[in-house]
């Protein structure tokens, strides 16, 4: 027979147009949808840049979508002037639509990214449009960031701050790590929280990809509905593994043959490997059990995998929202597709990871998703107020703190501020409780970590022991210690401290709580207190300057 030599399938290269199948809710999330901030989460090659790509292509096409769009690749930019520089190939790359809103992209000064960030959007807002910013790569901010510590605040002024813009950022999970740096840097994802998750496609989507139902009947692969079906159901509806194994099957004619190859293909196993890698240990370790037994039901899992290090719950919700996972009927869980169960068998045995390196800031965090979880399943009406949730979180917190901070090794240091903001990113990402808002959860936040703090400091023979082991932010003002790494004995002093100033002023002291334990910023300590901003800006200076004093004179 002779086969037409027309293979529709694109594997590895990002597709738009006619070539895009599905990502319906997204579309509608990022083009219409309430926030001007998405996050878009994805693990490698299930489709990110696509779906920027046709993002673009749809907005740039449909004016009256009210959008002009900039696609902008942040990949490769390892120095912060690369970044300025990326931005402007992405201008060029699209000069015609810039000359059309009046920028003449080469009147730009290329090393000057937020001059010429706020001039297009000045130009687009002349058009009656908005800016939409499209950006991959955008894990490229981890490093630069900490290269250059005014970037990303002034990125998130640039474009937060006004609704004339509207951001996209394309990433995998790699882009957390940006919460667990320095708590100044955690603002910029809190607007993009909670993520907006990219996993498989809907059956529907799928089988229309395989059986390329956007081209003409005539250019359509020869392939059975029925083979397409088991083609989809092989991939778990991973658009980028139907393109792979459609078309091996359209080279060897034979669905196990090319099931098999797909298999044994490296590329493949490369990005499971990385994506695998990026995991939290509660998650690899859910992977490995299911892969060792297919299906399980929660309870199975919980007594192959242990919730002692909890976050069941919250790993299961995210390996399904990543695509990993799927559930089935009877509250049971099962791998996505049999490619990634073939990658884990080829694992071999489990990694001998050690239970307690230092402080695992996951743990924390796991565990706080596992009673936020647990806690919404709690029936109507009996859900619990935000002091008993903090007596529960606390205790849960004060476990762990003895677990991992009772082999503290010297040299370790515990950022609390960065605690509280990555269980925060985790929570409202993955629990989806509904808070009142980022300043609550701070503010519980903060009261807890100092109880655990303080508790663990006070352990048995610690004070004694010394040596620097806390980082607090703000704190080296007070002890003249370089990056505010505290002692435990510091600390208790920085907590009796405290103490007193609630004595002579509560307000105060409660400021210098949200400060210093949860990293929250002026204008959130005055929002949570319903004060105004100069309030709180000159009582944290009173509050300083008495702390200060009051710790000279105890020194
Ligand atoms: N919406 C889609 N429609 C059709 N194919 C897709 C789609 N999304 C992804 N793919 C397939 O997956 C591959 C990887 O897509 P890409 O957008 O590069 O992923 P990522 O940016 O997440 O790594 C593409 O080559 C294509 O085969
Ligand atoms: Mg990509």
């Amino acid at each position: 027979m002779n086969r037409p030599q027309l293979l529709p399938y694109v594997v590895g290269q990002w597709v738009r147009g006619e070539r895009f199948y599905g990502r319906r809710t997204q579309l509608a999330e990022i083009l219409d949808g309430q926030r001007d901030s998405v996050w878009l989460l994805g693990t490698r090659r299930i489709g990110k840049t696509s779906l920027l790509k046709q993002v673009e292509w749809l907005t740039a096409s449909s004016p009256e979508r009210g959008y002009v769009p900039l696609f902008w690749d942040m990949q490769g930019a390892t120095e912060p002037g690369e970044l300025h520089l990326s931005f402007h190939d992405a201008l060029l790359d699209s000069e015609e639509r810039w000359a059309d809103v009046g920028v003449s992209v080469s009147s730009l000064d290329p090393a000057d990214l937020f001059d010429s960030l706020a001039r297009v959007r000045r130009r687009v807002r002349g058009t009656g449009r908005r800016l939409l910013l499209l950006c991959d790569e955008a894990e490229e901010l981890i490093d630069l960031q900490g290269k250059d510590r005014s970037l990303l605040p002034k990125l998130r002024r640039a474009v937060q701050s006004t609704a004339e813009v509207r951001i996209v950022l394309a990433s995998t999970i790699r882009l957390w790590r940006l919460a667990e740096q320095s708590s100044d840097t955690s603002p910029f994802l809190h607007g993009f929280t909670p993520a907006l998750y990219l996993a498989t496609l809907t059956g529907e989507e799928a089988l229309a990809l395989v059986l390329q139902e956007h081209q003409p009947r005539e250019a359509r692969p020869a392939l059975l509905r029925e083979v397409a079906q088991k083609i989809c159901h092989a991939c778990g509806n991973h658009p980028y593994l139907l393109h792979i194994v459609a078309k091996k099957y359209l080279e060897l004619d034979d669905l196990e043959q090319a099931i098999d190859s797909v298999r044994a293909d490296r590329m493949v196993s490369h990005f499971f490997g990385v994506d695998f890698a990026m995991l939290t240990r509660m998650e690899r370790e859910l992977l490995r059990a299911l892969g060792a037994v297919g299906a399980a039901s929660r309870e199975d899992l919980e007594s192959r995998v242990g919730t002692e290090e909890g976050g069941l719950n919250g790993s299961l919700l995210r390996l399904e929202n990543l695509g990993f996972v799927v559930r089935t009927g009877g509250r049971r869980v099962r791998l996505a597709n049999d490619f990634i169960r073939t990658w884990l068998e080829g694992l071999g045995p489990r990694e001998s990871e050690p239970r307690s390196s230092g402080l695992d800031s996951t743990a924390f965090s796991q565990k706080l998703t596992e009673i936020m979880t647990e806690l919404q399943r709690l029936p109507e009406g009996s859900a619990a107020s935000p002091e008993e949730l903090l007596d529960r979180v606390y205790e849960e917190l004060r476990k762990l703190a003895h677990r991992y901070m009772g082999r503290e090794r010297l040299g370790h240091t515990l950022q609390p501020t960065a605690l509280v903001h990555e269980a925060y990113l985790r929570l409202v990402d993955q629990s989806r409780v509904d808070w009142q808002g980022r300043t609550h959860f701070f503010a519980m936040g903060a009261k807890m970590m100092r109880r655990v703090l303080i508790d663990h400091a006070r352990g048995r023979g610690r004070a004694k022991r010394g040596g620097d082991w806390l980082q607090i932010s703000w704190a080296e003002e007070l002890f003249a210690n370089p990056q505010g790494l505290l002692s435990s004995e510091q600390l208790i002093d920085l907590d009796r401290a405290i103490e007193a100033l609630t004595a002579v002023d509560q307000r105060q002291a409660r400021i210098v709580e949200l400060r210093y334990f949860a990293g929250m910023t002026v204008e959130e300590v005055a929002q949570f207190l319903g004060v105004s901003k100069r309030t709180v800006e000159s009582d944290w200076a009173a509050a300083r300057d008495w702390l200060k004093e009051r710790l000279q004179v105890q020194r």
